[in-house]
């Protein structure tokens, strides 16, 4: 029996040895941990309980039947997060450079449908040459095996990726298909056509970092939802991020305790609209004075900053926060701000995760390049995110609300639940001066004249009063009482129930 034991310690060794130590040294040269080494940061101390450990390749092309390391590659496994079960896996670049065969596939398979069948998020941890060469369609296969899984968990358990190395070809897929990508700067990269090809193909320049680092898939792609300085910080924000997540679409997000008070009142927000209606103020402000201890997990911080989205807790329950922000473009929705938005709206009601609109529009940004871009499609589907919607919706206008983007914006029409506005709320269909100017066209000469219609206007429409008459506005609250108010009214959405009409799916505008 002692025998028998000291065998299986052997092989657990070798197989935690992953490619040995040269290659484990190189990875921390680069700055990387190990798999193993980031499984145990990314989960509560001794709860992983690994599966697959003596798996190992079945390919005998290239002499590879020599070379059969225990694990194949990637390290899969469940264990917790604060107590909550989680589904992993983390690809071994000691091993093969972490590519992916057949039988690594197979590995990923086997935790993704047990993470289906029990209800758990999974947490893939990329870092990966890519298809194993030596294998040829068999590893292509995996990889389809690997995405048809990811299409059928979305919308039923959370899907998160972080890329920590490279990830190129079509195995960048995967991690598109899942909820959220994070990177890992300077470390991790993400292309479908590496920087050869693309010289060869078109004839530009460009490095690896440049094509598709953190800082190109954070700031102009979108492809990431967020960029981290090491290893050890991206783990421990991928903690963060997941204590705001239900385990799967039937049960809710946990809740937290809380010690901040839903009563809490907040002076200076009555002060935080300037009286000039020009001039911008820092929406996140009012996010972090609604939000329980002002904690804010940001989601595509970097990326179309005229939107901001990202995760709240209110009285210790998550809730999805979308503020259009006045300090960049005016807060205007544009093309890259509507699918931002629309996606992360999606993700929520997914996840039966409350949404908390902010608003301060002053409508769609104008410009050839919007309307070549398809200004129309993309501003259709933050419409369609909203309206399909049926969790808790509470909007609060803060200023500006003007034409079809105060629609958009959560409004009452698109069943809303609460929408509240402060008195600093203008809700019309655009601004007085550029109404002015359509109405009173033949009067442009005369200043006076137009001042006084301007006035007017402002007078008639600049308020929230027409709409709340109207009952498109429930309730002109106080800034102070903002947390307050936006705290009742989700405690009565608790037992919220709507359904839409049954389909097959929707034909969102993609
Ligand atoms: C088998 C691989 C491999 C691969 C790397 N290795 N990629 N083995 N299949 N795809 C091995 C190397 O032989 C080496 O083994 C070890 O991993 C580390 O690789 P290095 O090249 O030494 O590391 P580095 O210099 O850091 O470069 C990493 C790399 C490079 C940029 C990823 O290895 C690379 O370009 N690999 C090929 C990438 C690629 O073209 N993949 C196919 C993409 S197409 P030793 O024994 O020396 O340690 C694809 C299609 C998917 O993925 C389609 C899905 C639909």
């Amino acid at each position: 029996m002692k025998d028998i034991l000291a065998e299986l310690e052997a092989r657990r060794d070798r197989a935690r040895a992953g490619g040995g130590e040269r290659r484990v040294e190189a990875q921390h040269s680069k700055g990387k941990l190990t798999a193993r080494e980031r499984i145990e940061l990314l989960l509560d101390e001794g709860s992983f309980e690994e599966f697959d450990m003596f798996v190992a390749h079945r390919c005998v092309d290239f002499g590879m039947q020599e070379d059969r390391p225990a694990g194949d590659g990637v390290v899969t496994g469940w264990g917790t997060i604060n107590g909550r079960m989680v589904y992993v896996f983390s690809q071994d670049f000691t091993v093969f450079g972490g590519s992916l065969s057949e039988t690594h596939a197979q590995k990923i398979c086997k935790i993704m449908d047990m993470a289906m069948q029990n209800g758990a998020p999974v947490i893939g941890l990329n870092d990966s040459g890519g298809a194993r060469i030596q294998e040829g369609v068999a590893s292509l296969a995996g990889y389809a095996e690997v995405f048809q899984r990811n299409i059928m968990a979305s919308g039923v358990v959370p899907q998160i990726s972080v890329i920590m190395g490279p990830c190129a070809g079509g195995a960048v897929y995967s991690p598109a298909m899942t909820d959220f990508i994070f990177m890992v700067k300077d470390s991790s990269y993400m292309f479908v056509t590496g920087p050869d090809v693309v010289k060869t193909v078109t004839n530009e320049h460009v490095t690896a970092e440049e094509l598709g680092g953190a800082s190109t898939h954070t700031r102009k792609s979108s492809v990431a939802d967020g960029a981290f300085e090491n290893d050890v910080e991206a783990l421990a924000e991928i903690r963060r991020l997941f204590d705001f997540l239900p385990l799967n679409n039937r049960e809710k997000a946990p809740v937290r305790p809380f010690f901040d008070d839903p009563q809490r009142v907040e002076p200076s927000l009555d002060t935080l609209i300037p009286d000039n209606p020009n001039q911008p103020y820092d929406m996140k402000e009012l996010i972090a004075k609604i939000a329980d201890e002002g904690d804010f997990f940001e989601i595509q911080r970097d990326f179309a900053g005229n939107i901001v989205t990202g995760f709240i807790r209110i009285e210790g329950q998550t809730t999805g926060v979308v503020a259009n922000q006045p300090m960049v473009l005016a807060g205007c929705l544009d093309i890259d701000s509507s699918r931002k938005a629309a996606r992360f709206v999606r993700f929520c009601d997914a996840f039966e995760i409350p949404i908390l609109t902010l608003v301060d529009v002053p409508g769609f940004l104008p410009g050839t390049s919007q309307e070549y871009g398809g200004v129309i499609k993309h501003g259709a589907k933050l419409l369609f995110a909203y309206g399909e919607a049926t969790v808790p919706k509470v909007t609060v206008i803060t200023r500006k609300a003007y034409g079809g983007a105060y629609d958009v914006m959560a409004s009452k029409h698109l069943r809303g639940d609460f929408n509240y506005a402060w008195p600093t709320a203008e809700i019309a269909v655009m601004g007085a001066k550029g109404a002015v100017e359509i109405l009173y066209r033949s009067e442009l000469g005369d200043r006076d004249k137009i001042a006084a219609r301007t006035k007017d206007y402002e007078d008639r429409f600049a308020n929230p009063f027409v709409a709340a008459e109207k009952g498109f506005i429930d309730e002109v609250i106080r800034p102070h009482s903002t947390r307050r108010r936006v705290a009742r009214a989700f405690a009565s959405l608790r037992g919220k129930r709507v359904e839409n009409p049954w389909k097959k799916h929707d034909n969102i505008p993609l």
